[in-house]
C-alpha cells in the first residue's frame, strides 16, 4: 500500500475509535494527565468541553499537514505558536503521543502494526512540526 493511503488510514481510524467510546478524549486526558505530574497542572482553567473538539480537530490537521496538505500547514502554524508559551520539551510530546497511542490502540477495533507505523508518522511529523514552530 502507499504511503499516502496508509497516511489517509489514520482519519478512519480516528472515526473508529470515537464511534466506539464516547468517552476517547477523556480517557486521552486521564492518560495523559497520569503520565507526568506536571502536565495536570497546565490545564488547571481549560474548558474540557471545548478542549476535546479542539484537540479531535487538531489531530485531524496532523493528518491532513503529514500528507501535505498546505492549508492545514498554516492552520498548525497557529496552533504551534500558541504552544510557545508553554515551553514544551520532545519529553513532554512524547507523553502526548504515547497517551494518544495507547487510547487508539484500546479503541479502535481495527487497530495493527500497518496502522500503528502510520500513526507513528502523523504524529512524529506533527511534533516535529510543533518543536520547530512552537517552542
Ligand atoms: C505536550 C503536549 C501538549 C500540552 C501539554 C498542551 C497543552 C495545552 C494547553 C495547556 C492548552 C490551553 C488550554 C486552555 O485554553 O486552557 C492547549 C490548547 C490547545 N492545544 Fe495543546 N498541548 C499539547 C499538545 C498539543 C498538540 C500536539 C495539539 C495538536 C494536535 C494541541 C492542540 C491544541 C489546541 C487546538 C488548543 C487550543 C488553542 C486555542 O486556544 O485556540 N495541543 N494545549
Amino acid at each position: 500500500m502507499a504511503i499516502a493511503d496508509e497516511l489517509s488510514n489514520t482519519k478512519y481510524s480516528l472515526m473508529r475509535a470515537l464511534l466506539e467510546n464516547h468517552n476517547f478524549f477523556h480517557e486521552f486526558y486521564d492518560t495523559f494527565f497520569a503520565s507526568s505530574p506536571v502536565i495536570p497542572e497546565m490545564f488547571a482553567d481549560t474548558d474540557f468541553r471545548k478542549q476535546r473538539e479542539l484537540l479531535r480537530q487538531g489531530i485531524e490537521l496532523m493528518i491532513w499537514f503529514a500528507e501535505g496538505d498546505e492549508m492545514a500547514r498554516e492552520k498548525l502554524l497557529k496552533i504551534a505558536v500558541i504552544h510557545k508559551r508553554f515551553r514544551l520539551t520532545r519529553e513532554m510530546y512524547d507523553l502526548w503521543r504515547t497517551s494518544l497511542m495507547k487510547i487508539l490502540a484500546k479503541n479502535d477495533p481495527e487497530f495493527n502494526p500497518v496502522l500503528e507505523q502510520a500513526w507513528n508518522t502523523v504524529l512524529s511529523r506533527g511534533i516535529d512540526f510543533f518543536l520547530e514552530h512552537g517552542s
